[in-house]
């Protein structure tokens, strides 16, 4: 969905903060231009990402809904529902360009998939990730838990390639495997890496229930220049966040985190009630949990706020642009 928020003070505000991570950023000296124009003096990373639309995404949840639907009601590990979704998102991102990669382990008595999936380009050395486990529990179709994170992360890669973005950093997306089994998939990816491969993931964005139907705007605080691209994000839009604390190391952040790999992240909110305060300053409903049919039956297509979810999705992208450094500035889709 379209923003009308003023985007190039924003941009602007990022470049530093952005430069932390991507080293190879030219100096930002912002100079005034025609509208419409880029600057001559604002570095490429300041490239805005596009929006995301939120139909793409809510259209990839859909499909997740009648894949749990058609395999008997969920998409968890060991699950016909779960490789089903796995080849659902990789059908779109081969055929977008990606190269993918399916690797299989085994827990609890049944194999698993990560899907991974590179754009070619960018800075081998410097490996910027965002990903999201696709799995859900046995329960339910998981779509709070965790579509919406899968559905905005493939949107996002999409729209990469939409961009056909060329970035400093080289970007690569992945979905996990078994992590309602304890982050099965994330760690078992993070101890295969080879310790040189390891050593260039610059950075690793988690997005796990970024839509929930209760939500709230949450903030990894893991490392504070990603967490400052996520906030001033959000402080264009007007919308406040907090620091994610329900429950840290509840995700696949902590597979990286655990290895030494610099991780961030966003959260709309699980279990935890949303308190008086919390519905004073984003709406919703005080003494209600966040995701009421977090890993219940109840999580469907029906179990989400569709403006978390957009908001989520577009920061997701801005992150990757910014993170990244977009330096493409030719081809359809890549302005505003
Ligand atoms: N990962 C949890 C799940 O899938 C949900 C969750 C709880 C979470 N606390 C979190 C996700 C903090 C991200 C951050 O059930
Ligand atoms: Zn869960």
């Amino acid at each position: 969905m379209k923003l009308t928020t003023p985007r190039r003070a924003a941009a602007a505000a990022v470049i530093a903060l952005a430069g932390l991570l991507a080293s190879a950023t030219p100096a930002a000296t912002a100079a005034p231009g025609a509208p419409g124009s880029v600057p001559a003096g604002i570095p490429v990373s300041a490239l805005a990402a596009p929006d995301i639309p939120l139909a793409n995404v809510k259209a990839h949840l859909t499909q997740f809904q009648s894949i749990a639907t058609a395999n008997g009601g969920s998409r968890a590990h060991g699950r016909p529902g779960y490789l089903a979704s796995v080849n659902y998102v990789k059908g779109k991102l081969d055929a977008a360009g990606f190269v993918t990669t399916v690797q299989q382990f085994t827990t609890g008595g049944a194999t698993g998939y990560n899907l991974i999936a590179d754009w070619p380009g960018g800075d081998p050395g410097q490996v910027l990730m965002a990903g999201a486990h696709l799995d859900s529990v046995s329960a339910g179709a998981g779509i709070s838990d965790n579509a919406s994170g899968s559905a905005a992360v493939l949107e996002t890669a999409l729209a990469v390639s939409r961009a056909q973005l060329q970035t400093t950093k080289h970007l690569r997306f992945a979905w996990w495997g078994a992590e309602e089994l304890g982050l099965v998939g994330s760690r078992y990816y993070v101890n295969s890496l080879p310790s040189a491969e390891r050593a260039k993931v610059s950075a690793y964005l988690n997005f796990d229930m970024i839509g929930s139907p209760n939500p709230g705007y949450f903030v990894y605080d893991d490392n504070v220049a990603l967490e400052n691209v996520f906030k001033t994000y959000f402080a264009t839009l007007g919308v406040p966040t907090e620091i994610e604390t329900e429950g840290d190391g509840r995700s696949d952040h902590a597979s990286f985190k655990n290895v030494g790999i610099t991780v961030g992240g966003l959260f709309a909110g699980a279990g935890r009630l949303k308190s008086a305060a919390q519905a004073a300053k984003w709406g919703g409903s005080a003494g209600v949990a966040f995701d009421r049919c977090y890993h219940r039956a109840c999580d469907n297509t029906a179990n989400i706020n569709d403006t978390a979810l957009n908001r989520n999705s577009d920061a997701i992208a801005h992150a990757i642009w910014t993170v990244g450094g977009a330096t493409a500035r030719s081809g359809l889709g890549t302005g505003r």
